[in-house]
């Protein structure tokens, strides 16, 4: 037996011994079809050869993308250093470069995850501003680190982490009220907002919110970062979705697909100006934020590879095939008692439905109390369980458990789209019938 197929026969269960029982209770209770043995024309298999399309979104290119594979096997076929003791690595130069001029941005810094490049910003903020006041928003998903856990809402991703960073606040969604009285009190480094929150239930902020947010920040000298992890690189089909704004943020966010889906990559995009002001003042201020792996070559390789393919078209694609989406869906679900509404932008979309008052359909019924006593419906993860059968990997919002994220491939055919539509609309019609 090969190694792969060894790893490959046991892998999973070592996963769920070694590394986290948790996750592997989640997904056998939710029936995940999670033994995935093959990634083939962006779609993953398993081991009987049934085919599931991943709408989770990190894989934006879908499941190992040919020209970024390549791109990372000619480079590790290559006897070019993959890392710099100097750090200045030049490929990661390139990629900078790049992206600069992609996004209208002077200044990257890279680093593995979501979480790390907010860290980066937040203290990018406090440093180059020399204020400790951290404004977030309610139900916003940064990531785990010390200052995005502080802006998490009440609950498992908060609570049991605490005492939490000081200075960090979060302010009622869409509320421009309360973002006034925010800074009028003073001592603002930063805002830092999602223009769709992806986790807090697929929601944009509105556009009165951002043109305060865009005017306050101006008028405050704080900072304005974009945390475009869900919405950014092609995905709400625009580059930067916040390019649209009043005012250009100051920071950007970009993580998931940058590395291609093959490597972890993350950046945070801000103007030269700005790190100088944080830490150009002297030579040892440069690498006062850092991190060891920031430059590697593999991970600039795959992100430049992605870059080739984040074409205008593509994103013109991804627009428009959203678009229609949305309204097919929507149409298609029309009617049905616990459905709400689908929004989002681009392929970012979700679907909201109606918690049922039902005794059978809550988490007390299915043995999961806790759940229930958290006011946690079961609807919208019984039909992602529905949708798994029917050959779609999908999930609920992490904070919002009453809506299903819908983040497929760029290159998704329209007829797939028509199929998850179809069996979208029978098994919340399956649903509606038992309450
Ligand atoms: C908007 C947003 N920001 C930050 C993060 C954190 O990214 P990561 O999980 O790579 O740390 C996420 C993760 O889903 C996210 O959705």
């Amino acid at each position: 037996m090969t190694r792969d197929a060894d790893i490959l026969r046991a892998g999973f269960e070592e996963f769920g011994r070694f590394i986290n029982p948790m996750i592997a209770q989640r997904a056998t209770l939710t029936g995940e079809p999670f033994r995935m043995v093959r990634a083939h024309g962006g779609v993953l298999h398993d081991a009987e050869g049934k085919a599931y399309e991943d709408f989770h979104g990190t894989q934006a290119f879908g499941h190992r993308h040919p020209a970024i594979a390549l791109a990372v096997r000619q480079f590790l076929e290559s006897d070019i250093p993959s890392w710099y003791p100097s750090r200045l690595s030049p490929h990661a130069g390139r990629f900078a470069r790049l992206l600069c001029e992609r996004s209208g941005y002077d200044n990257a810094f890279f680093t593995c995850t979501g979480s790390d490049a907010v860290e980066a910003a937040m203290k990018l903020a406090r440093a180059a501003t020399r204020r400790p006041r951290i404004l977030g928003l309610e139900r916003a998903y940064h990531g785990c680190g010390y200052g995005a856990t502080a802006l998490m809402p009440p609950g498992p991703f908060r609570d049991p982490f605490g005492p939490h960073l000081p200075g960090v606040e979060t302010l009622a969604f869409g509320d421009v009220a309360a973002l006034e009285q925010a800074f009028e009190a003073g001592g603002v480094c930063v805002l830092i907002v999602e223009p769709i929150q992806g986790e807090g239930g697929v929601r944009a902020v509105s556009d009165d919110y951002v043109q305060a947010a865009c005017a306050l920040t101006a008028r405050h000298d704080a900072l304005l970062v974009a945390d475009e992890v869900q919405t950014g690189f092609g995905r709400s089909g625009h580059f930067l979705l916040s390019a649209g704004w009043p005012r250009k943020p100051d920071a950007a966010i970009l993580a998931k697909a940058l590395g291609g889906g093959l490597v972890p990559l993350s950046a945070m995009l801000t103007r030269r100006e700005i790190f100088e002001r944080a830490y150009g003042s002297d030579v040892e201020d440069g690498e006062a934020h850092n991190a060891t792996f920031s430059y590697n070559a593999v991970a600039a390789v795959a992100g430049l590879a992605a870059l080739e393919l984040l074409t205008e078209e593509l994103m013109a694609r991804v627009s428009e095939l959203g678009e229609w989406f949305r309204e097919r869906l929507s149409s298609a679900l029309e009617g049905l008692p616990l459905f709400r509404e689908v929004r989002g932008r681009g392929l970012i979309l979700g679907i909201e439905l109606a918690s049922p008052d039902h005794p059978w359909l809550g988490f007390e019924h299915f043995g999961l109390p806790s759940l229930a006593e958290k006011g946690r419906s079961p609807i919208a993860p019984l039909l992602c369980h529905r949708l798994y059968r029917r050959g779609f990997y999908c999930f609920p919002c992490g904070h919002d458990w009453n809506v299903v994220r819908l983040q497929p491939r760029y290159f998704i055919e329209r007829e797939t789209l028509e199929r998850f539509t179809i069996a979208c609309r029978e098994e919340l019609e399956f649903l509606c019938g038992l309450t």
